[in-house]
């Protein structure tokens, strides 16, 4: 591809959101796009939403999980982990440390765990409801049933974040055992949404056994769905698991995938992830600048926070709240972008 060439493309992917396939693909592999990508991605977000990046407090509140799925630290067969679960009063600290910090969204996130049935779960949601009125309850807690979904949206949450992972069937069977389908997954999506929540989808980039193809088959899921948020992040093999001798995904392909989202979706919330972080000493700010917008510093107490270990070397793990909030506001703000402390609600055009 020439100069000119690429520069085409760009244009017509930001000016119709959309590309063939093959248009897609050459953006997505090609390496010398990148600056040009991020660049154009940053106009439309400024555009449409400023220097403003939102953030999300995460509390990492179970590393049990019932699920099994080749990638993940967390997998019920690595018998190495040392699992935990934090208490209804725990999570409640969590909240109000978070609250007090500025947080007005609050993501609950874990394994699949079944201790956390609907009863305990609706309860804690609804207790958060209650003392905290004004925020944004986010749940992404995995698969569950479409009553299950309801109970909990009832109950006062009102966003999921749940990954598809990746779109295509075939590649899902390569990183997932048996029990776990792509259809189901997607399912899952379609029934958050039409319940009413705010959904949040998402893949890794880099993962295993994953083509072009398949990111580009993301890509049109997405259009598919339509979330409000996005999130993507390199994979990132962890010893304890089958993915253990996996390369990592590269650093300039997650950036290049974030600003074809940007173009494609252009008042997405996309999320400059900590696996973004981790894989780079700047990979978050690098992630702002091409084209994401929210940043989800940790709120979970320190005790347990190597404990949540997806993947190697998670960023973050040792740092008190306070601390993790205030070195992303230093970093937001390096990469010339300014944290907003209210609910950060998607711009629909
Ligand atoms: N590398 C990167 N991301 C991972 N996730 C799980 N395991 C890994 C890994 N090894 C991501 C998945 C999941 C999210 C919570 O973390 O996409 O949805
Ligand atoms: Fe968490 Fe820097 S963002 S410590």
């Amino acid at each position: 591809m020439t100069n000119p060439e690429i520069t085409e493309l760009i244009a017509k992917l930001r000016d119709e959101r959309n590309l063939s396939d093959e248009g897609l693909a050459t953006l997505i592999d090609c390496e010398d796009a990148t600056e040009l990508l991020g660049i154009e991605a940053d106009k439309v977000r400024r555009k449409i939403y400023g220097d403003a990046v939102y953030i999300r407090g995460l509390i990492e509140m179970t590393n049990y999980c019932k699920n099994d799925c080749f990638y993940c630290g967390i997998r019920r067969s690595n018998t190495s982990a040392t699992r935990y679960r934090l208490t209804e009063e725990e999570i409640m600290e969590c909240c109000r440390e978070g609250y007090s910090l500025g947080f007005r969204t609050f993501v609950l996130q874990g394994g699949e765990d079944l201790y956390f049935n609907d009863e305990r779960m609706c309860g804690i949601v609804a207790n958060i409801r209650k003392n905290f009125p004004d925020v944004a309850i986010t749940l992404s807690l995995g698969e569950k049933s479409r009553e299950s979904y309801q109970k909990l949206f009832d109950a006062g949450a009102n966003r999921y974040l749940l990954r598809h992972e990746t779109a295509d069937n075939e590649h899902y069977h390569k990183i997932h055992p048996a029990e776990l389908s792509p259809e189901n997954r997607k399912k899952c999506l379609f029934d958050l949404k039409e319940i009413g929540y705010q959904v949040g989808s998402g893949f890794m980039v880099g993962s295993p056994f994953q083509t072009t193809e398949n990111l580009v088959a993301d890509l049109r899921f997405l259009q598919e769905l339509d979330p409000d948020m996005i999130g993507i992040g390199p994979f990132i093999p962890h010893e304890k698991t089958p993915f253990a001798d996996k390369k990592q995904g590269e650093l300039t392909l997650v950036l290049r995938m974030v600003s074809i989202l940007r173009l494609m979706f252009p008042h997405a919330l996309l999320p400059a992830t900590t696996a973004l972080g981790t894989i780079h000493p700047q990979g978050r700010e690098l992630g702002l600048k091409a084209g994401a917008n929210v940043v989800m510093p940790n709120l979970s107490p320190v005790s347990v926070r190597k404990l949540y270990d997806l993947y190697e070397n998670k960023i973050c793990t040792g740092e008190e709240s306070a601390q993790c909030r205030g070195c992303l506001e230093m970093r937001v703000k390096n990469a010339g972008y300014h944290i907003i402390t209210d609910i950060g609600n998607v711009k629909r055009s």
